[in-house]
């Protein structure tokens, strides 16, 4: 009753230390390491080589160490078992302490206050906006979305999101093509925790930020972006931030990560980058939330948390 760590990009020593101390019964093989592949019961991947979970006779379920699972989709040789993704309030928390600070950010313009302290510049701006007056979009209203909506609500901003199945919640929710158009249409700071499918894959586009609203207390819209670097055209980002079209960006994701040392976006005066970490995954809180399952497993319960392959999340 074995569990292979399948991971890259990150130390899964870490992970195995964790892992042995919350499922005591269940050795721990790491890839690259000689194991038995029979023994395996359970793998944990993140971004696991392709082909490298073949050949796993007694595999009963693959756990996603992340809450996206575009990464194993990235496998043609996927084998065909139940995959569970993680939903932890651990990883929620982060995330939406990123997008808030991503959020204030914009209003309250820290780039220019950076700029001004740097320049040792005592200049207030007195026409500065309010939470109340700076609408935010959020598409994609799951787990990671919902919560960050939220709080965004209780800073006072007036919040509404888009996702693919109409929702009532407490704020005002979109679904399909013509709500896109009218959230977009509304929208001054555009929250992005979509995931990446075949139907998001490069939503975050020229024509989608000329939709955006225009103006607005911020003098343009900004961009947030904690989903997929695969929902977005960077060329298009800066294309629309070189022209105007958009004011600024937060991205955590990139088409290509690392991002590369020669993106303009490194550099760009209106770009927020991170290193792909705004929420990310504690082994001491997910290998917990994953020992829960496999314990419930074993004991004959169902899995909780299984991605609809069809879907794509
Ligand atoms: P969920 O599956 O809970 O939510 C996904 C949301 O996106 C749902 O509301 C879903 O709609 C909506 N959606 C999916 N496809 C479409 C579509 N074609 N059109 C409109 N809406 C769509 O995921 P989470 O909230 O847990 O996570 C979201 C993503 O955040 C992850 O997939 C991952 O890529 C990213 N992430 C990034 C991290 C980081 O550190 N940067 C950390 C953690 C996650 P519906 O509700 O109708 O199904
Ligand atoms: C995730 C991530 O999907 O960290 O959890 O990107």
């Amino acid at each position: 009753m074995s569990i292979l760590l399948a991971v890259s990009g990150w130390d899964p020593e870490a992970w195995r230390a964790r892992l042995i101390r919350v499922l005591p019964r269940h050795p721990v093989a790491i890839l690259g390491e000689s194991f038995d592949r029979g023994a395996i019961r359970y793998a944990l991947s993140w971004r696991h080589p392709p082909g490298s979970l073949s050949n796993l006779p007694g595999l009963r379920a693959i756990f996603s160490l992340g809450a996206g699972v575009d990464h194993l989709f990235a496998d043609p040789a996927l084998p065909d078992r139940p995959i569970v993704r993680i939903v932890d309030p651990d990883l929620r928390d982060r995330m939406s302490e990123w997008v808030v600070m991503q959020a204030l950010i914009h209003l309250r313009q820290l780039r220019r206050y950076e700029r001004q302290q740097r320049e040792r510049l005592w200049k207030d701006d007195p026409d500065q906006p309010r939470a109340a007056e700076v609408n935010v979009g959020v598409l994609g209203l799951g787990v990671m979305g919902m919560d960050a909506a939220m709080k965004l609500m209780g800073l006072g901003f007036p919040v509404a999101g888009w996702s693919r199945t109409p929702k009532s919640a407490g704020i005002e929710c979109f679904s399909g093509p013509e709500g896109l158009e009218a959230l977009l249409a509304w929208t001054d700071i555009l929250v992005v925790l979509l995931p990446l499918t075949k139907d998001t894959r490069g939503i975050l586009n020229a024509s989608l930020f000329a939709r955006l609203k225009q103006g607005g207390r911020l003098g343009g819209p900004a961009l947030i972006n904690a989903g997929r670097g695969g929902l977005q055209v960077e060329a298009d980002i800066l294309a629309a931030l070189d022209s105007g079209l958009l004011k600024g960006a937060s991205l955590d994701v990139f088409e290509r990560e690392p991002l590369p040392a020669d993106s303009r976006l490194w550099a760009h005066p209106s770009v927020y980058v991170s290193p792909h970490n705004a929420a990310i995954s504690s082994p001491q809180a997910i290998t917990a939330a994953i020992a829960r399952q496999i314990e419930a497993f074993e004991r004959g319960e169902p899995l909780q948390d299984v991605i609809d392959r069809a879907r794509g999340y």
